[in-house]
């Protein structure tokens, strides 16, 4: 309550002193050359002093319209999400093509920043219209894409020349498990994508189908073939194939295996469908982390399925410490039901709400939990199993800065964690703000073909105009 009171007389000071209301504003969606599923960009608000204002300003402090330079109205979903320290999101879908745009971002009524800001496109294309861009250089270049991404040279440092001859003919027998492994042979050629899938399990394909075809109406791929594994577990073990290594597409590492590693399918949906179908996404997130720290519970929090016998072990220690840890279980499947061990099942809450508490708890599903991303968009602190396994970003996070680790048999989680609640500082929640090196990259992904929008695409040369948008 002090804090919404605080808040609240600080923006009223603020707006009698100021006349124009200062901030920054910045990010990819004020780039008329980046076409992104969804387009984006940031906004933080400044005091008279030039300093970040840390505090909300309101979740309807600023307004955000977009129309098209004539004023009329433009086929668009446009949103603002409050990341409540004084930063917003502003995010918006495109649903047609539009040669120029106006954006306008008011607080107060009043501009901010340099808005309106005009976007001149040729034209501003939506995410599902099929008009890539021939070079991939210009592509990456326009997007700030970074120059190197370690997980994928690391990963493919281990290669040296591939003949998907010889791949194809070794791989498949050896993975030959239909009710086991799925395996999807994906060639782009031409910029088009074909592919074969070889087991039973193949309905994950619809992930990647999705994220290959979205790159593909933006910018020419290379003729390439490879591998998707559409499993969870990687593949290619280390000490097995030392000496004739294979490549294929993972969306889980682990240190004893050396899959080339690819964002994971729940995070390329999600950002795909951002704004769409899926309503939890890494924007969607920052703007739902619930209370301010301060106001948080103070104790461990965890929800999810017994995939895995630390679960179990979680919800055990939560039993006997109450204190620090709530954790249940939200389903049963891989071990037998106990409701005296275990308590009861719980019905699954909004993820949204795991953010009524101060420490989230990451432990490994099957593989490396796949909410991590999510829960590091949040401003709770993470607390994270050690664990073999890893997803495309988590070379990139730094202990005690991106999360704590605790030991893979949880032994030292109840020392981690007050460890964590004896040095509370604001500082923890600031350190664990989004990071940008996790949005870039998923930003290169995107969705199925679009009926009901049009798409005049002006790249196209003479022949392609068979791609009716
Ligand atoms: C102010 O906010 C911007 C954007 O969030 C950030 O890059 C910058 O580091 C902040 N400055 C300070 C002094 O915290
Ligand atoms: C655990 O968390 C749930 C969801 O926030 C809450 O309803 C429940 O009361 C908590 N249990 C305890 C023992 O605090």
């Amino acid at each position: 309550m002090m804090m919404h009171l605080k808040t609240l007389l600080f923006s009223f000071l603020w707006i009698a002193v100021r006349s124009k209301p200062d901030a920054i504003v910045w990010g990819p969606g004020l780039n008329s050359r980046i076409v992104l599923p969804v387009r984006y960009f940031f906004i933080q608000f400044l005091d008279e002093t030039g300093e970040n204002i840390t505090e909300s300003l309101g979740e309807k402090a600023v307004s955000l319209t977009i129309d098209q330079e004539d004023g009329s109205r433009a086929r668009i979903w446009s949103q603002i999400l409050d990341r409540g320290d004084g930063s917003y999101i502003a995010r918006y879908r495109l649903y047609q093509a539009y040669d120029n745009l106006v954006i306008s971002l008011l607080y107060n009524k009043q501009h901010i920043a340099d808005s309106p800001y005009k976007l001149k496109g040729r034209p501003l294309y939506q995410e599902k219209c099929y008009c890539p861009i021939k070079s991939k250089e210009k592509w990456s270049k326009a997007l700030q894409c970074d120059k190197k991404y370690q997980q994928i040279d690391d990963d493919l440092a281990l290669f040296k020349d591939i003949d998907m001859k010889e791949v194809t003919k070794t791989v498949l027998p050896k993975f030959d498990n239909p009710g086991a492994h799925s395996l999807c042979h994906y060639k782009i050629i031409d910029n088009k994508i074909y592919r074969k899938t070889h087991g039973e399990h193949v309905g994950f394909k619809m992930f990647t189908d999705a994220m290959f075809l979205s790159l593909a109406r933006k910018v020419k791929l290379p003729d390439v073939e490879f591998f998707v594994n559409l499993g969870d577990w990687p593949l290619v073990d280390k000490r097995r194939y030392k000496n004739d290594l294979f490549p294929i597409f993972s969306w889980c590492g682990s240190d004893e295996t050396a899959d080339i590693i690819m964002p994971t399918y729940d995070i390329t949906e999600s950002t795909i469908e951002m704004m769409g179908r899926v309503s939890l996404d890494i924007f969607s997130t920052q703007a739902n982390t619930g209370p301010n720290w301060e106001e948080k519970i103070e104790k461990g929090f965890w929800r999810g399925r017994d995939s895995r016998q630390e679960r179990l072990d979680l919800v055990m220690m939560s039993r006997k410490h109450p204190d620090l840890i709530n954790a249940s279980l939200t389903n049963m499947f891989f071990f037998p039901k106990d409701e005296a061990k275990y308590g009861k099942i719980e019905k699954a809450i909004s993820f949204f709400d795991f953010f009524q508490y101060k420490y989230q708890i990451n432990i490994d599903g099957t593989v490396a939990a796949y909410r991590l991303p999510y829960l590091l968009a949040g401003n709770s602190v993470v607390l994270k199993q050690d664990s073999n396994y890893y997803e495309y970003f988590y070379h990139q996070l730094k202990p005690y800065e991106h999360y704590i680790p605790f030991k893979r048999d949880l032994s030292d989680l109840i020392e981690k964690l007050n460890w964590a609640k004896s040095h509370d500082s604001e500082k923890y929640s600031k350190l664990l703000k989004s990071k940008p090196e996790i949005e870039a990259g998923f930003e290169l992904v995107s969705q199925p073909t679009d009926q009901d929008s049009q798409c005049h695409c002006k790249r196209k040369e003479k022949v392609i105009i068979l791609y009716s948008c």
